[in-house]
């Protein structure tokens, strides 16, 4: 039992700020949402070449992905069936092996135990089919991306992506071959606040990122909401807890100050015409305005925001990791990736514009939780006006807390689920 009653927590249009702060209630997390649930783990383009592995985590476990001598990719607990020692502790490389290193047991790239060092000792009882490195429970991919879960699940990746898949098809359709890759290196940065704070607010932006937009300004440039009403900017948040936010520069004004210019350009004409040829003129504008920022949201631990896809790591209650992968597309002439580094850059990179700005906010969250004589946090922007869909899809206005309260819901049903389910 874990004495936390989460009805106390979470109401239709509040929070209570413990969530965000409370040891105990973070450890919890662990066990019943980052340790049963699907999680992002790693992208195909990141193992291409068998004997390629990444180690990733989900919470605070180990996990290698490697592409084995068949090709296939394999998600494998990093612990030694022996006596549980991370047998890999490279963040990336290529090997055919994992070599335990405090007693030798090896391991194939596949997971079996081939090797144990003076296996006399054992005599006849060491069976060493049944000690691989463990598989997750369930692991798939879609569109390349990897996902595994510690648990069994009660539906397939397919599923739980739900209606968001389309948004990941839209992301990847910017490629002419369909395909991006993540080769661009990753970004990390760790802030002193609770990964919940990341992304998925379309409220703060005027605010949080104000010397960006007069910076725009300066320029020329609008920002902000489109002026075409036919555009609304939104917020939606689809079944399971996936979120997203659609509108502003990614549409209108997207198409006007962004796309269309890099068009012009020789390189531009010839990326469109290998999109038009796959699409058609109308739908390659369509992908190439809509793939610039898909803006979602995979809970718990995935966003694929603007040209990068983002892997949210809680350490902490009030300490997270933010891992930033900027993606290219695959089969794409060279000037439009270098576009894209450079979009990624100057807002979301180090020194970029306006991420520094997100966690400084993050961080002054996780500040004034500590004042706690009045723990109630509002969460009920737009409630009157939300509209939920057939399917389940709940659809608001950008500004609008609909992602903050789905996820919140999609929180409190698995965090009131028993540990015997
Ligand atoms: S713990 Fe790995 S070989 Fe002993
Ligand atoms: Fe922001």
């Amino acid at each position: 039992m874990s004495g936390i009653n989460v009805d106390d927590l979470v109401r239709p249009d509040k929070v209570h700020s413990s969530i965000f702060t409370d040891p105990k209630i973070f450890e919890l997390e662990m066990q019943r949402i980052f340790y049963r649930s699907w999680a992002y783990l790693a992208h195909d383009s990141e193992v291409p070449e068998v004997g390629d592995y990444v180690v990733r985590s989900i919470g605070r476990q180990s996990v290698i992905v490697t592409r084995s001598e068949a090709g296939e990719v394999h998600v494998l607990l990093n612990r030694c069936r022996h006596r549980g020692n991370a047998v890999c502790s490279l963040e990336s490389g290529n090997s055919s092996f994992f070599r335990c290193p405090y007693h030798g047991w090896t391991y194939k790239n596949d997971g079996d135990l081939v090797g144990v060092p003076f296996p006399d000792a054992y005599g006849d009882s060491l069976d060493k089919r049944g000690l691989g490195l463990t598989p997750l429970p369930e692991s798939d991919s879609y569109q390349g991306f990897i996902f595994g879960s510690l648990a069994p699940q009660p539906t397939g990746l397919s599923d739980y992506l739900g209606p968001a898949k389309e948004v990941i098809d839209i992301f990847v359709a910017a490629s002419p071959t369909g395909k991006v890759e993540l080769r661009a290196g990753c970004q990390r940065t760790v802030f002193h606040g609770n990964w919940k704070y990341v992304g998925m607010d379309g409220y703060h932006a005027s605010f949080t990122h104000r010397s960006v937009y007069n910076l725009l300004k300066r320029k020329g440039l609008r920002a902000g909401r489109p002026k075409d009403a036919s555009l609304p900017a939104k917020a939606v948040a689809y079944p399971n807890g996936h979120c997203r936010l659609i509108g502003g520069r990614n549409t209108a004004n997207a198409l006007e100050e962004y796309v269309r210019p890099q068009l012009e350009t020789d390189e531009g004409k010839a990326y469109f015409a290998l999109l038009e040829g796959k699409y058609g003129a109308d739908e390659a504008f369509r992908v190439l305005v809509e793939a610039r920022d898909p803006h979602i949201g995979i809970w718990p631990n995935l966003q694929i925001i603007n040209s990068h896809v983002r892997v949210i790591r809680p350490l902490a209650a009030d300490r997270t990791e933010v891992l930033l992968y900027p993606a290219l597309l695959a089969d794409t002439p060279p000037a439009i990736n270098a576009e894209r580094l450079r979009r990624h850059e100057w807002f979301y990179g180090p020194a970029g514009f306006g991420q520094p700005d997100d966690a400084e906010m993050f961080e002054r969250n996780q500040q004034g939780l500590q004042c706690d004589l009045e723990p109630w946090l509002l969460l009920s922007r737009g409630l009157h006006r939300e509209e939920t869909l057939p399917d389940g899809t709940v659809v608001g206005d950008i500004t609008d807390e609909v992602p903050q309260r789905s996820q919140m819901r999609v929180w409190a049903k698995a965090m009131a689920e028993a540990d015997d389910r």
